[in-house]
This record gives C-alpha cells, structure tokens and sequence, in this order.
C-alpha cells in the first residue's frame, strides 16, 4: 500500500507513544530500518506486517488498530500536506462522501501503482447514511468503519457506524446520525 498510508501509522505512534516505541514497533516488526517514504508503493505484506506488530504491541487485535487508524487518519489528513484536498472534497458529510471517488480518482492518476476503493452512497435520510464499500483487498472493513467514524466527528455529528454486511457490490455501512 501507499506509503502515505504507512507515514500516518509512524505519525500516530510518534504522537500517541513517542520515538522510543516506534524504534522498538520497527525492530520488533522485521521492516529493519524503514522510514517510510510517502511516494512509494509498498507491498501489502509490509502494510500486515506493520499492523500485526502494533497490534501485538499495544496488546489487542489488528482490527482494533484498523479503526483507530482510520479515525486517526482523518484528524491526520485535516491537519497535514492533504488539509486542501480534504477541504475541497465536501463542507459536509454527505457531499464529502459522494466526492470521495472523484478524489481518489484523482489521486490515481498520480500514483500508477495505486489500487484505490470505491464508495456509492446507497440512501440518505437526515439521520442515516447507507454506503457502499467496494475494495479487492480484504479484511480493511476495520479501517473504513473508523475512517468513517472520523469523518462523523470532523462535520461535528455525533453518532455511530455500523457494518452491515456484504452487498452485491462490495461492504455496506450505515452512518447513523445522532445529531444530523
Ligand atoms: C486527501 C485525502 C485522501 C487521499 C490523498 C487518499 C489517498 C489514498 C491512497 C494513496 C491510498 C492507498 C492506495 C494503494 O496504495 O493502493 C488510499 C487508500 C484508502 N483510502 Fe484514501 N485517500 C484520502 C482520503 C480518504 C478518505 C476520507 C477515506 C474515507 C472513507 C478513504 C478511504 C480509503 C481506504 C478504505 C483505503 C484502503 C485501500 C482499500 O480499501 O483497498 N480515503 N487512499
């Protein structure tokens, strides 16, 4: 995966748990001196590796990790080198989501080896959100649910996100709005 994907899990154990515990995570992880270079492909046996040696770290489960880092991913990206991207993808929840694939689209076209996801919203009430995630990766559901999560908190709701299941098109979520 993405190497911008990889520098946002170093930033959140540097900001989370400081420099020590990241040269410990890298060791312990067999990824030797990797610092991650954000413009680069990785195989996604380094993005396994990565996760499965925070999770054994922080003593819980790599799908724990997932939803963390997805929450974390999105303070990450507001307040970094992708604030204007994000900024120009919605002013709000719902046409933030709707704008997501012509975003990442977008970054396709500048990163060749790059195999993004794709999210089609299903149905819209003032409280519910049902969407789509199609991906061919497996086993990120984790990472979309707090991606989401993160994304509800940014637009100032309160509220939850469920999994609902797989659809004939890929994963469906439901955001569900406490305060639409
Ligand atoms: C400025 C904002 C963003 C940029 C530049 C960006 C770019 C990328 C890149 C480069 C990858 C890695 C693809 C690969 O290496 O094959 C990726 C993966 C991913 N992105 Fe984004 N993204 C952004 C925001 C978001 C947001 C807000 C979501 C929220 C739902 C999202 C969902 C995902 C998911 C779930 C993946 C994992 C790959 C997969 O499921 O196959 N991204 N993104």
């Amino acid at each position: 995966m993405y190497g911008m994907v990889h520098r946002a899990a170093r930033q959140m154990v540097l900001d989370q748990h400081g420099e020590n515990k990241w040269a410990e995570i890298l060791k312990n992880s067999g990824l030797g001196n990797e610092s991650f270079i954000s413009a680069t492909v990785y195989d996604d046996s380094i993005t396994v590796a990565l996760l499965e040696t925070l999770a054994q770290h922080f003593n819980t489960n790599v799908d724990y990790i997932l939803i963390e880092f997805g929450k974390y991913w999105i303070q990450f990206a507001y307040n970094g080198d992708y604030k204007s991207v994000m900024n120009l993808t919605g002013n709000d929840l719902f046409s933030f989501l709707g704008n997501l694939n012509r975003m990442h689209d977008s970054v396709q076209i500048s990163i060749p080896g790059a195999r993004l996801p794709s999210f089609l919203i299903e149905d819209a009430t003032q409280h519910t959100i049902s969407v789509t995630y199609a991906s061919d990766r497996r086993g990120l559901e984790p990472f979309v649910e707090g991606l989401l999560m993160g994304l509800m908190k940014h637009f100032g709701h309160d509220g939850e996100v469920r999994m609902v299941g797989p659809n004939n098109r890929g994963v469906l979520f439901q955001i569900i709005l406490a305060t639409p």
